[in-house]
């Protein structure tokens, strides 16, 4: 186990890092967290990410143990006791070398066994900071596959698409079924046959220069990447709209791609069996990622690095 790990304020070897058998997060996958990674060490984003934290603890009535400045300070310092010793990563984005990704977990804590929440009274915080495992920068250039999981018929996912928490079966088997076929992303649809979003990002479909994203009333993850993305193309210009995608809709596509924490703004080059536009990454998806990597960074150096060449 390598990058370093905070359990309730503590620091912990990684390889020794332990939370109780009886931690409601372990039984139920009653908890909840975040994502954030770093530029040049930084944390980005913070703010936008705290927020969310606390509105998926309130969505299921998690008490979060912390304030937000506490949240931040740890954040920080587990980032800081995981830098360097980085193995050498020849595949990796340049922009990305070096970064760190903190997963911060807050479960309902430890207590008797039994779904009863008013078992537990202590929450657990665990902070994990390792290398950021983002794309490689052939995945910018040539784009990648997604696959299709769910749909009429099929079991639904469970729990609140709006809050971010432990509860991941669905995804984890939507993920097999996307390894299964070499896709790099599954993306998740709903009984009506509506990609709603990926099992761990936000899809974006182009259509005659328009940006289209499923909207948030679908039942998807506010994302945070998602956000700055609409953001970033309203001051480009680019007309966007909040729109349902119904996955056999998605082959008059003229692109496809992916937002999150970790992919930045990733082309989708193919969707189950079908090719997406060109078969190649699209020319909006292309300027809305160096957009971002220019201008979302808020001086914590995406805008400093070389964006990928194309082609
Ligand atoms: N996943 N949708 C889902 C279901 C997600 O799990 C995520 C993030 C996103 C994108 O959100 P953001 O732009 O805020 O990262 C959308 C995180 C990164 C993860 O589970 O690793």
């Amino acid at each position: 186990m390598s990058g370093a790990v905070s359990i309730d304020g503590v620091l912990v070897p990684a390889g020794e890092a332990r939370v109780s058998v009886f931690d409601r997060g372990f039984l139920y996958g009653d908890s909840v967290y975040e994502v954030i990674r770093t530029y040049d060490h930084a944390p980005f984003e913070m703010g936008p990410h705290l927020a969310r934290l606390a509105s998926s603890a309130e969505r299921i009535a998690l008490r979060l143990p912390w304030t937000a400045d506490r949240f931040d300070r740890e954040v920080r310092r587990v980032v800081e006791a995981s830098l360097g010793g980085d193995a050498p990563d020849p595949g990796c984005a340049p922009w990305n070398l070096g970064e760190r990704a903190v997963r911060l977990v807050v479960t309902r804590g430890a207590g008797e066994l039994g779904l009863d929440p008013a078992l537990a009274f202590e929450p657990t915080v665990v902070l994990i900071s390792v290398p950021l495992h983002a794309p490689p920068l052939q995945a910018y250039r040539e784009g990648v596959l997604a696959w299709p999981f769910g749909g009429p018929g099929a079991p639904r996912r469970g729990g609140d698409p709006a809050a971010k928490t432990g509860e991941h079966l669905f995804h984890v088997l939507a993920m097999r079924e996307a390894r299964a076929h070499a896709a790099h992303e599954a993306l998740l649809v709903d009984g009506s046959g509506s990609v709603t979003e990926g099992a761990s990002s936000n899809l974006f479909v182009v259509r005659g220069g328009v940006v289209e994203t499923p909207p948030l009333g679908v039942g998807i993850l506010a994302g945070v990447t998602r956000a700055r993305v609409l953001d970033l193309a309203r001051d480009l210009g680019v007309p966007v709209r909040e729109w349902p995608q119904p996955l056999a809709g998605l082959d008059t596509a003229d692109e496809v791609f992916l937002t999150s924490t970790a992919r930045e703004v990733l082309p989708v080059v193919g969707v189950g069996e079908r090719p997406i536009g060109s078969g190649a990454p699209g020319a909006v998806t292309w300027r809305i990622h160096r957009a971002f990597r220019e201008r979302a960074g808020g001086g914590h150096g995406p805008g400093n690095g070389k964006v990928p060449a194309r082609g």
